[in-house]
């Protein structure tokens, strides 16, 4: 662990007065910290099962720094970042992908899985990232997009020179269309392309310049087990795999029949195994994997808990809380929490997310009011799962307005580190256009205001680590007598303790009534709230009335 160390000044003799003054502004400085990264709380990153304890941070590396003045964010930018990555007391990192590409789908579409993009530096760029990251404690994780390659991908080069190429078979080609599978938007309306050289079609999922490698041939699963182990040589805690559910799908058939399988194929669990294997050969490493399925079909995707992700996003969670940030549905939480939980086996837990590269800023989410992107946050951080917070939404960035690659592009804007026109983002233009409001919305700006975003997000994370209950403990829902719309209340119990915590998602005031006696048998120390709550302890605990302001919120450890 690196710690700054501070020069001493020139010894001067004190005074009773500077004494006093030391002691009042050290009491001061203390008394108004409260969350801000004096008083951070680091997550514990070595536990078993780490990756269940901590906070992750996502970062776009295209748009987060820019070291060398071209526009375009780089390695070295993120390396430059971690001491800010640390100050949020974030566990663990997931960088988009670095990988060479034509961009055709913003990195999505990889032509060298062993190498980096020169955009954003080099190999050795990324060895002391991974270097830097691990000696302050964070973890890295590093997309793995394995459903296809890249049309430029030398793979793809060989298997569609000829029909006779060793490679062919690496991919799906069929000489009529023979899949029935479509892309969803903004993937375009076929999965099927032309290809002249050889007058025959490849299947892609996505853009038809991300052709879907064919893991039915076993070469396929070796080449990319081995890509996994480059990177778990080097030293990556793990991946956040792309679309996996994508990676088989039933053989094609000139005569499909109506129940043809698509997505979550039975033969990908299969393989699943086969990647936690490898990710086994390694001590401590984990991984988050993307799959947008019910919870029961997403459940499969851990196996038994020990043979498969470790994690997955789930899509059941992040519609909830769409809902519940967008129209005030805070009822769909505890639904969607209880229809999640039931299939979930031991040692597996979700990734949870409010915003990301694909789904849009929270702010967006949240019709650009700070109100409700606070309480989605203090909801975000306080549920089960593994948070994964998108950079930027920390400042609260709104969605962009620029667009190069498709509509997704306005989520991926720069990083605003300052206000000018680079946004302290780049010192030349930036590849993209920053977004609205970052003149006003930048980390400089709100560092040292103790009630910005910034500084929420700040409280909130350390809050996580100190309590280490909301990752893993139960959820119970608590009813409140007298509420509306929009009031949310529920208990989380941890081995290590309890917290109960009450969101007003509504524009009205509400005064409900609690009963909290199942749970405030000791102490309760009110830890973060929108506005003090009256004491609550046992003698209270029975009938509790609480009034929440619109968009108020209360967070209480409990014993
Ligand atoms: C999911 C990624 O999150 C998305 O950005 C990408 O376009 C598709 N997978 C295809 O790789």
């Amino acid at each position: 662990m690196k710690y700054p160390v501070l020069k001493p000044g020139p010894s001067r003799p004190r005074t009773i007065l500077t004494t006093i003054a030391l002691f009042l502004s050290v009491f001061i400085a203390f008394a108004c910290s409260s969350g801000s990264k004096d008083k951070l709380v680091k997550p514990d990153f070595n536990g078993p099962n780490w990756y269940k304890h901590v906070v992750f941070y996502h970062i776009w590396v295209r748009s987060f720094l820019d070291t060398n003045g071209d526009g375009i964010g780089d390695l070295p930018g993120i390396t430059r970042k971690l001491d800010y990555i640390q100050s949020l007391g974030i566990g663990g990192i997931w960088i988009s992908p670095f990988y060479p590409t034509p961009y055709f789908d913003s990195g999505y579409d990889v032509a060298d899985y062993t190498a980096i993009n020169p955009d954003y530096g080099t190999l050795a760029d990324f060895d002391e990232l991974l270097a830097e990251a691990h000696q302050r404690g964070l973890r890295v994780f590093t997309d793995m997009v394995m459903n296809h390659t890249s049309i430029e991908h030398a793979w793809f080069k060989e298997s569609r020179s000829s029909k006779t190429n060793p490679k062919r078979d690496w991919y799906v080609w069929a000489a009529v269309p023979n899949i029935p599978c479509v892309p969803s938007p903004p993937f375009g309306e076929s999965a099927w392309t032309y290809d002249a050289t050889t007058g025959e079609y490849y299947f892609h999922h996505f853009y038809p310049e991300q052709p879907d490698l064919n893991y039915r041939n076993p070469e396929v699963q070796e080449a990319m087990l081995d890509v996994l182990r480059f990177w778990l040589d080097r030293g990556v805690d793990g991946f956040r795999f792309d679309a996996i559910d994508t990676m088989f799908e039933d053989e094609g058939t000139s005569n499909p029949a109506p129940d043809f399988i698509c997505l979550d194929h039975p033969l990908v669990y299969e393989y699943v195994k086969r990647i936690r294997t490898v990710l086994d050969e390694y001590p401590d490493r984990a991984s988050v994997a993307e799959i947008w399925a019910d919870p029961v079909t997403t459940a499969n995707y851990f196996g038994n808990g020990s043979n498969g992700f470790h994690e997955t996003f789930s899509l059941t969670l992040t519609l909830a809380f769409q809902g519940t940030v967008l129209s005030n549905g805070a009822e769909l939480v505890p639904t969607a929490i209880q229809e999640s939980s039931a299939p979930l086996p031991p040692n597996a837990q979700y990734g949870i997310f409010l915003s990301n590269h694909d789904f849009g800023r929270v702010m967006g989410r949240a019709n650009n009011d700070p109100r409700r992107a606070t309480l989605a946050a203090v909801m975000l951080f306080s549920l089960p799962g593994t948070p994964f917070v998108y950079y930027g939404d920390e400042v609260g960035l709104a969605n962009g307005t620029d667009e190069i690659v498709d509509v997704r592009d306005q989520f991926r804007t720069p990083m605003p580190w300052t206000s000018g026109p680079g946004v302290g983002f780049t010192t030349g233009t930036p590849w993209l256009d920053p977004s609205p409001g970052s003149d006003t919305a930048n980390v400089a700006s709100e560092e040292d205001d103790p009630e910005s975003f910034l500084n929420l997000y700040r409280k909130l994370i350390s809050l996580h680590n100190k309590l280490d209950l909301f990752g893993t403990g139960t959820f119970e829902a608590i009813s409140a007598t007298g509420a509306g719309p929009g009031l949310l209340v529920y208990a989380r119990v941890g081995e290590k303790g309890k917290a109960i915590v009450a969101l007003n998602f509504s524009e009205q005031s509400q005064n409900v009534m609690l009963d909290l006696s199942k749970y405030v048998t000791s102490t309760a120390k009110s830890e973060l709230y929108s506005e003090m709550p009256p004491k609550l302890n046992p003698a209270n605990a029975t009938s509790y009335s609480l009034t929440l302001p619109a968009y108020g919120y209360v967070i209480w450890s409990v014993k």
